[in-house]
């Protein structure tokens, strides 16, 4: 009796010691929300990735648990905002430019880069998200020991977006989606074929600007901002909403990157090839 008593308290002990050590480390801001540029990634590559959206809920309360999906989002999230590089691997500036407090800790800086060294020594080669993710990881731990995310960084808007911020997309999504040189050199000349990668990749460009939505499908007044000028609003949402529609029945619907790559890109082939014709130098 009094020795399971005796237990019951202990237990009850640790539990609280638990609770406390959470709410403390909590209190560090390890739980504050991302910066924007980072939450804005994390939503495009959870559509992307078609991971259960209300992970994204996690995600956006700095909770990242050990498993595929997040691995992979943190993996793809790393490329847009530039904490991680296939080739490369982890960079540390590119969580200096979403954290002005790690960025003024040069210790901080190289505890997480030492760690990151060592845990993704111990990942499998090919392994690309557990590798981005446990350098993050590396990121999360110090940020929950020491150094906050308390001053939000001065609000940035975002970039306009205009054709320099569609090429970006471009090259992100080719790292995000592997894609070979080959392919990459044929999209500097504004082609792009009706193959699996470069179906992913349409979809992925089209998600991450906002040009288009699984369920919504392209945004025309987004369109008409980018690829409008001379034509009257109405005059090219009518010819969009055409090519639109008239692709629609041919469609699996199960395949995503199909539906993207009809309507984004057969329905604007010829402004999509010459914007990037015209920029093709400024795709890395
Ligand atoms: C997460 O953050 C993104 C970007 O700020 C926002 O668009 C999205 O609605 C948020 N989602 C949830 C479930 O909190």
């Amino acid at each position: 009796m009094a020795s399971s008593s005796v237990q019951t308290v202990a237990t009850a002990a640790a539990l609280l010691l638990m609770h406390l050590s959470t709410t403390s480390s909590a209190s560090f801001g390890a739980r504050d929300p991302p910066p924007p540029p980072l939450r804005e990634a994390q939503a495009s590559c959870v559509k992307y990735l078609g991971i259960c959206e209300n992970r994204l809920r996690q995600y956006n309360n700095s909770i990242y648990p050990v498993d595929q999906d997040t691995m992979c989002m943190v993996r793809c999230a790393g490329i847009i905002v530039g904490f991680w590089d296939d080739a490369q691997g982890f960079k540390i500036e590119g969580l200096n430019s979403l954290f002005p407090q790690l960025a003024a800790d040069s210790r901080a800086q190289q505890q997480i880069v030492s760690c990151a060294e060592k845990r993704i020594a111990t990942c499998p080669p090919p392994d690309t998200c557990a590798k981005a993710y446990n350098g993050f990881r590396c990121f999360l731990d110090a940020q929950k020991g020491g150094f906050g995310v308390r001053e939000p960084l001065p609000q940035q808007s975002p970039p306009p977006f205009d054709a320099a911020e569609f090429i970006r997309s471009l090259s992100i999504c080719a790292k995000i989606q592997r894609i070979p040189k080959e392919l990459q050199d044929l999209y500097a000349q504004g082609i792009f074929p009706n193959d699996e990668k470069t179906r992913g990749l349409i979809r992925c460009v089209g998600i991450r600007t906002g040009l288009y939505d699984d369920e919504k499908g392209p945004n025309v007044p987004l369109l008409y901002n980018l690829f409008g000028a001379g034509q009257s609003e109405a005059d090219f949402r009518r010819r969009a909403n055409v090519c639109i529609n008239a692709n629609q029945p041919l469609l699996e619907a199960q395949d995503k990157d199909a539906q993207a790559y009809v309507k984004l890109y057969r329905c604007f082939t010829d402004q999509i090839s010459a914007l990037v014709r015209a920029n093709a130098n400024a795709m890395a």
